[in-house]
């Protein structure tokens, strides 16, 4: 190779190393959204006038969603099963955004109830003439220990966050990183987003003669919301006993602000997480035994703190920092 080729790759070295060890800091995202949010396509210019539904829009990621989705004009469905929740949401969106009334239609939907879809996406249909993204976002998490948990929750988690999910049009599915790895605590809810992930990435690949259509899968880490008091246990209907600090989290807004990006930018696949939870990501996809190493460890404290009656994460954290 000529030498003056290898000097100028040298040369490069100090440059790369220095990007890698700003990304291990403080990346929040993968490369390719961090760039998009940088650079690429702004979700206020884009997004206004779409006709946008949220399902899941009364508490957490999908209620800040809304807000976001109002601010940048989308017309919005607003969907989940506490109809009193979703007309507080659609108020603080009509009260910080440019939205009219009628710009906002508040439906309520149990996604367990799948017989009732086809008639409310005709009541949109109906009401919009259109449907232009679909985000997936209702669903619920998992704390609990598999040999302690009943079947009734396993298909209570399945019917939920897979088979509750499923559509048609422009997608966006809230899935997360325990649809990439696995956690303890939460082999139910793993597996069903392992299988969202499992069918939108074969949907996808079915759909590649309408490049209008977008199908796109969201990773999120940990963000702060109700995920943790509305979780399963290992019986139906007992709630979690212990909820923690959500200090750690990642911010609602940021996580958010980084799923419309993607959207606007057509991005297919999104990590979204703070450090250190986002190198697990990267340690997961290119180097799994050191990753399952770690995640053992790792796991092995949650489920200490799970039976010692303390918070699974928060503990952890806590101790940690
Ligand atoms: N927060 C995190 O750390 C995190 C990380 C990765 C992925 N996620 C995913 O993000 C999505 C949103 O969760 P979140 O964190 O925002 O939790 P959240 O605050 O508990 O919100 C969950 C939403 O889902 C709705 N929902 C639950 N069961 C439903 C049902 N049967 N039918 C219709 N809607 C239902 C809830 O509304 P109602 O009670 O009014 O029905 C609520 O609006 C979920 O898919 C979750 O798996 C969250």
């Amino acid at each position: 190779m000529d030498s003056c080729l290898v000097a100028v790759l040298w040369s490069l070295v100090p440059l790369y190393v220095t990007v890698c060890v700003i990304f291990a800091v403080f990346a929040d995202a993968d490369m390719t959204l961090l760039w998009a949010s940088v650079a690429g396509q702004r979700p206020e210019r884009k997004l206004k006038g779409l006709v946008v539904w949220v399902t899941g829009a009364s508490s957490g990621i999908g209620e800040e969603l809304s807000y976001q989705l109002a601010q940048c004009g989308a017309r919005l469905i607003l969907s989940s099963r506490r109809e009193n929740e979703l007309q507080r949401v659609k108020h603080r969106c009509l009260q910080s955004s440019n939205l009219q009334d009628e710009d906002i239609l508040v439906l309520p939907l149990d996604l367990l109830e799948r017989q009732s879809h086809a008639a409310k996406t005709e009541a949109v249909i109906k009401y919009f003439g259109q449907i232009d993204v679909l985000i997936n976002n209702g669903g619920r998490s998992q704390r609990s220990l598999f040999l302690e948990t009943n079947l009734e929750v396993y298909h209570a988690l399945m019917e939920l966050n897979f088979l509750g999910t499923r559509g048609s049009g422009s997608i966006m599915t809230v899935s997360s990183v325990v649809g990439l790895a696995g956690a303890p605590l939460a082999t139910g809810y793993s597996a069903s987003k392992h299988a969202l992930q499992g069918f939108f990435n074969s949907l996808r690949t079915e759909l590649t003669d309408y490049p209008n259509i977008l199908i796109s899968t969201v990773c999120p880490g940990p963000v702060q919301s109700k995920i943790v008091d509305n979780a399963f246990t290992e019986v139906l209907d007992k709630p979690v006993p212990t909820v923690g600090s959500q200090e750690y989290k990642m911010s609602t807004r940021r996580c958010v602000h980084l799923m419309l990006v993607g959207i606007v930018n057509g991005i297919q696949e999104m990590w979204i997480a703070q450090q250190p939870f986002l190198l697990f990501y990267y340690a997961w996809q290119y180097t799994p035994t050191l990753a399952w190493f770690l995640t053992n460890k790792l796991g092995k404290k949650r489920v200490q703190n799970f039976k010692a009656g303390l918070d699974a994460d928060s503990a952890y954290f806590r101790k940690a920092s």
